[in-house]
């Protein structure tokens, strides 16, 4: 069981504490005599042989995990053996691409085409579709590595919190993106940060919840003091690769800082216990009509509405598409809370197999958190042909789950009938425009 894992790399885990620390609070150029410091002196020698390259690659328990299976002889998935490639899928996924504005992107048969690399392959293709490699003057080679990085540090191992998760929340970013109302105004800046950001946003997710993190005194919940603990680490965990890419290195300092800044901005605003701070403030806009995208600040606004739309958009998708997603993070709660049983912690919300069934999680998770924010996003776009679209899945998505809640609890007395909806369920009828 892969969530065992998290346990048995609690050494590594400490070490991580220790240098996560150093990361937060010192600067790269007194990071070794820093780090000396820190160290016991048992393990000096070694340390002092280490590069900061490879002091810096212990950051991430992911990678951590990497070494460790490479020390158990087993081979990691390396996401840059495109070579091994058929051409047939190559010329399947670029046929693909051409068509990524869509919303009914099939972002699991993508990732099966790039072989594992769709995270990759989405950012490089946007990046050209925006020419941003030659407006910020990129080095082509530094912004691979940066996104190998970044794919690579995704736990495969996830049932959710991957890195097609992530390509998939970069997919609907950028459908966000050419929304009428948003495209004109956008500057090419903005458009780096909003992909950006969706694609680092659940960075080396291990696969648990803050709540989770906490309970088990995990060092990254005393690191972020119990707040926003995971998007915090993202977010580090962005930069770190940033600057160990050196991505931005030709940039300005105090331009490299400012997207360093926004990209955190960006990122924690996806933290769910955030939403009605969110919400209010978006609702309260478009009341007054006084956004006005002209402002920078605005904009920024903006883009976080628009990532934390694209953060759970699964049940705007089509529903062949939205179930795998219902089905994966169901799976992912269900694995958090076999070990709190395991471990005998009190079972988390939602996380229970017996008690807590897909159905009843998801018809939660739509009302509580989807229609309300897709509501105000419907309202944002004016509304736009693919708000009314995504407004009908949510609808029909509800539905389904509704049908296939009831199902569950009625006799099978004629199997082949088709469940009917509890009373009062109008969205049943509700068609997609
Ligand atoms: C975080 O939460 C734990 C458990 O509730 C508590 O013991 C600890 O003091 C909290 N830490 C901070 C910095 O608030
Ligand atoms: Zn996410």
């Amino acid at each position: 069981n892969n969530s065992h894992a998290f346990f048995k790399h609690g050494l590594s885990l400490n070490v991580e504490f220790i240098l996560g620390f150093a990361t937060l609070h010192i600067n790269c150029n007194i990071f070794d005599p820093f780090f000396s410091l820190i160290v016991s002196s048992a393990q000096q020698g070694e340390v002092e042989s280490c590069t900061r390259r490879k002091v810096k690659r212990l950051l991430s328990f992911q990678r951590y995990c990497h070494a460790s299976r490479l020390l158990r002889g087993l081979v990691p998935h390396t996401p840059g053996s495109l070579h091994l490639l058929d051409d047939d899928y190559l010329g399947q996924a670029a046929h693909m691409l051409s068509k990524v504005g869509t919303w009914n992107f099939d972002i699991f048969l993508f990732d099966r085409l790039t072989n594992g690399n769709s995270l990759v392959m989405l950012m490089c293709h946007l990046f050209n579709v925006y020419d941003l490699v030659h407006h910020f003057q990129l080095d082509i080679v530094k912004l691979h590595r940066f996104l190998g990085m970044v794919q690579e540090d995704y736990h495969s191992q996830n049932p959710y919190h991957n890195a097609v998760h992530a390509a998939d929340v970069t997919q609907a970013m950028y459908c966000y993106l050419q929304e009428p109302k948003l495209a004109e105004q956008l500057s090419p800046l903005d458009v780096f940060l909003g992909l950006m950001a969706a694609a680092a946003h659940d960075v080396d997710h291990p696969g648990v919840n803050q709540p989770f993190l906490i309970k088990t005194q995990h060092h990254l919940a005393s690191l972020y003091q119990n707040t926003s603990v995971l998007e915090s680490h993202h977010w580090r965990s962005t930069v770190g690769m940033l600057r160990e890419s050196g991505l931005l290195s030709h940039l300005p300092a105090d331009m490299s800082g400012d997207i360093e800044a926004q990209l955190g901005s960006l990122i924690l605003a996806t933290d769910i216990s955030r939403q009605n701070e969110f919400l209010s403030t978006f609702r309260e806009h478009l009341d007054n009509q006084d956004l006005d995208l002209q402002l920078a600040s605005h904009r920024h606004f903006i883009l976080q509405i628009a990532l934390k739309c694209a953060d759970v958009c699964n049940p705007c998708r089509v529903w062949e598409l939205s179930r795998q997603w219902s089905e994966r993070v169901c799976e992912e709660f269900y694995r958090q809370g076999d070990l709190e049983r395991e471990y005998d912690l009190e079972i988390s919300p939602l996380c229970n197999q017996q008690a807590d069934t897909v159905p009843v999680i998801q018809i939660g998770f739509i009302s509580y958190i989807v229609e309300p924010l897709f509501v105000e996003w419907h309202r944002f776009t004016d509304p736009s042909p693919l708000s009314l679209t995504m407004m009908g899945h949510i609808h029909k998505n509800k539905a389904c789950w509704n049908n296939l809640r009831c199902a569950a609890h009625t006799p099978t007395h004629s199997p082949t009938e088709e469940p009917e909806p509890e009373g009062g369920d109008e969205e049943v009828d509700d068609e997609i425009p």
